[in-house]
């Protein structure tokens, strides 16, 4: 005879079971809480590779524009600089001289006598130095590196950056807006003033 009483109570400790074995997984396989590992936040990459302005004398890399150094005035000296470095000279009076080198991409659009606008993955290397220095070193060095036009739409895609002096930290680079004040009157030469080009 069938015990419908036994088998009731069979099928409710069964399903109770069920629902306590369901309850523990769920529950174990919870991730622990650990307050030592803080959430990972993802974060922009800030990293500003640095520019190499350490082989400018290597032939084969890079092309000196002007022979010999080019005076330039001290009010250009000021401001053709790190935005964030900007202070009166020790002396003002005392003018300083560039030496300009191009790397082979725009080497052409550089020495053309018409001008032309330079290509992509083009790169300009001011070299600042002081003129009454026996030595040739540098005091700075402002680069100018020719992206995509979208890297910056309001300058031709030109990137902005100052290097120090000894060729080892790249102290500012991108769309700097304050080189942008000069550099966009050069509009119809691509951005670039080239006056420092040979006659
Ligand atoms: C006060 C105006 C002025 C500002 C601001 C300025 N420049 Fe210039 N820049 C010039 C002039 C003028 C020349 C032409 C050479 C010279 O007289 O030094 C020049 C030349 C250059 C050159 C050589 C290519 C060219 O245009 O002939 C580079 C590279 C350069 N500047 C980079 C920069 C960078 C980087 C900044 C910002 C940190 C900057 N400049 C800000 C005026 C300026």
């Amino acid at each position: 005879m069938i015990n419908h009483k036994k088998i009731r109570q069979a099928i409710l400790f069964f399903a109770l079971s069920l629902f306590v074995s369901l309850a523990v997984w769920i529950f174990a396989s919870e991730p622990p809480i650990s307050p030592a590992t803080p959430p990972k936040i993802p974060t922009k990459s800030v990293t500003q590779p640095q520019i190499d302005v350490t082989n400018l004398s290597d032939r084969t890399k890079w092309y000196q524009v002007n022979p010999n150094p080019y005076s330039i005035s001290p009010q250009v000296n000021q401001l053709c600089a790190d935005p964030t470095q900007l202070r009166p000279e020790n002396d003002p009076h005392a003018n300083k001289a560039i030496t300009v080198f191009v790397n082979p991409i725009g080497r052409d659009a550089m020495m053309s006598p018409k001008s032309t606008p330079f290509p992509i993955g083009s790169i300009i290397v001011k070299k600042k130095v002081d003129p009454r220095s026996l030595e040739d070193v540098a005091l700075l060095y402002t680069v100018m590196i020719k992206h995509q036009p979208s890297f910056n739409p309001k300058a031709g895609g030109w990137e902005f950056a100052v290097v120090s002096g000894d060729t080892q930290k790249t102290q500012v680079r991108g769309t700097l807006t304050n080189c942008m004040g000069c550099h966009l009157s050069q509009r119809q030469n691509d951005y670039v003033f080239r006056t420092y080009l040979p006659k």
